[in-house]
């Protein structure tokens, strides 16, 4: 039978990625890949993760099964770390899933168990993900109005108009911060205003949250996700933990689903669950009981937050250093964006020809729509990129 089977269409990045590899130049720069990289070029393991485990290999006495929704005390202290006391605890529904991409999986499904003919509202650009998997299950998707190329921030005009049309039954996906593939972020008048549309269409909002942490800080990064839990009558949370403890093979996740009474909680907390034993019974627990040790224990919190905070600090001098090496090369304020724009990735609104010229005569590789990878760059070859775009004829 498999002879029926038909070519999936091949993953972007993990193509770049291949000629990246195959690359001889010694000088080549990637800035495709979406994993966090030191400035050496390394995706470390945080040290209260090493220690976290370690006690872990101490302390474990089973490795029996837990529940269908996971460990309750990791979704306590994700409740805790996300919504702090945004939204009442007994609304919250939640399972943990494999990453933030199985939560949105699980989200998806959740919505087409209840609103058949749902359409999900996805920012254009968005994740590749995001549509990928909705049109896998069979369902709706529509664009809103997002990403300004002429700016490089937003158009909130746009985003507003489009999503009006939304209704109730659809639902809404918005990114929690660090906006993935372009950078640009709502301020929180705006959250505010969206918030305030969504909650007037009676859809239902999804908020995908990957990089908390990576953008402002922890709660500045939280503040978005709150304003929606709060005002939205009801709200799916998407959470990963893969960026913000370094564990992205541990496939750490969780879903959340706010309910206004305790009667649809209950309803959602059952689905949830029944939802995880059809796609994989039991979600992974190694990573989840690693976040769970780091964040009860006040000494290996703060490792983690220090580190977490060095590495936000990091993209954020790599992005300054860009916009004003670019700023002085070209003369002009067009990547200013880059020192406002916050998270791992930015797009640099150059048109695909640019792209390749840029991989083919300087070994710089970025995806094609031109979003870069800020970790994948070091203070050394930031000026080595800024030229390498100055001299492109843009
Ligand atoms: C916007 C966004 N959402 C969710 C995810 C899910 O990450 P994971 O499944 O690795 O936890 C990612 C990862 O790249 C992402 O960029």
């Amino acid at each position: 039978m498999f002879e029926a089977l038909q070519d999936q269409p091949k993953d972007k990045i993990l193509a770049l990625m291949a000629l990246y590899r195959a690359d001889p130049r010694d000088s080549k720069i990637d800035l495709g890949v979406g994993v966090y990289k030191n400035a050496q070029g390394i995706t470390p393991v945080m040290g209260a993760v090493k220690t976290a485990e370690a006690r872990l290999v101490q302390t474990q006495e089973s490795k029996s099964y837990v529940g269908l929704t996971g460990d309750p005390a990791f979704a306590d202290v994700m409740v805790e770390l996300i919504l702090g006391d945004a939204v009442a605890r007994e609304q919250i529904a939640h399972a943990a899933t494999p990453g933030g991409t199985g939560a949105i999986r699980q989200a998806f499904e959740l919505v087409k168990m209840a609103s058949p003919d749902a359409t999900i509202w996805m920012s254009n650009p968005t994740w590749p993900n995001h549509p990928s998997i909705a049109k896998y299950l069979g369902m709706n998707v529509a664009d809103y109005r997002y990403f300004d190329e002429a700016t490089g921030g937003v158009d909130f005009d746009g985003m507003c108009a489009d999503l009006k049309q939304a209704k109730r039954g659809d639902l809404v996906l918005l990114h929690g911060c660090c906006h993935n593939p372009t950078g640009a972020n709502l301020t929180l008048e705006q959250v505010c205003k969206v918030a305030s549309i969504v909650k007037t269409t009676g859809a239902t909002a999804l908020v995908d949250i990957a990089y908390q942490g990576f953008g402002d800080g922890l709660n500045d990064d939280a503040a978005a996700t709150r304003v929606y839990a709060s005002e939205i009558d009801e709200v799916l949370i998407a959470a990963s933990c893969s960026k913000n403890f370094g564990i992205y093979r541990e496939r750490t996740g969780i879903l959340f689903a706010i309910a206004r009474d305790a009667g649809t909680k209950d309803r959602a907390q059952a689905t949830l669950a029944y939802l995880n034993r059809q796609n994989f019974s039991f979600p992974p627990d190694h990573g989840a009981r690693v976040v769970t040790t780091i964040l009860e224990d006040a000494e290996l919190r703060s490792a983690w937050l220090s580190e977490l905070e060095a590495t936000r600090q990091g993209m954020l001098d790599l992005r300054t250093q860009l916009a004003d090496e670019l700023r002085r090369l070209t003369n002009s304020d067009r990547f200013d964006f880059l020192a406002v724009h916050r998270g791992m990735f930015s797009r640099l609104g150059l048109s695909p020809e640019i792209v390749e010229q840029l991989r083919d005569d300087h070994a710089v590789y970025m995806v094609g729509d031109s979003r870069i990878n800020i970790a994948g760059l070091n203070a050394q070859t930031v000026p080595v990129l800024a030229a390498a775009i100055a001299g492109a004829k843009i």
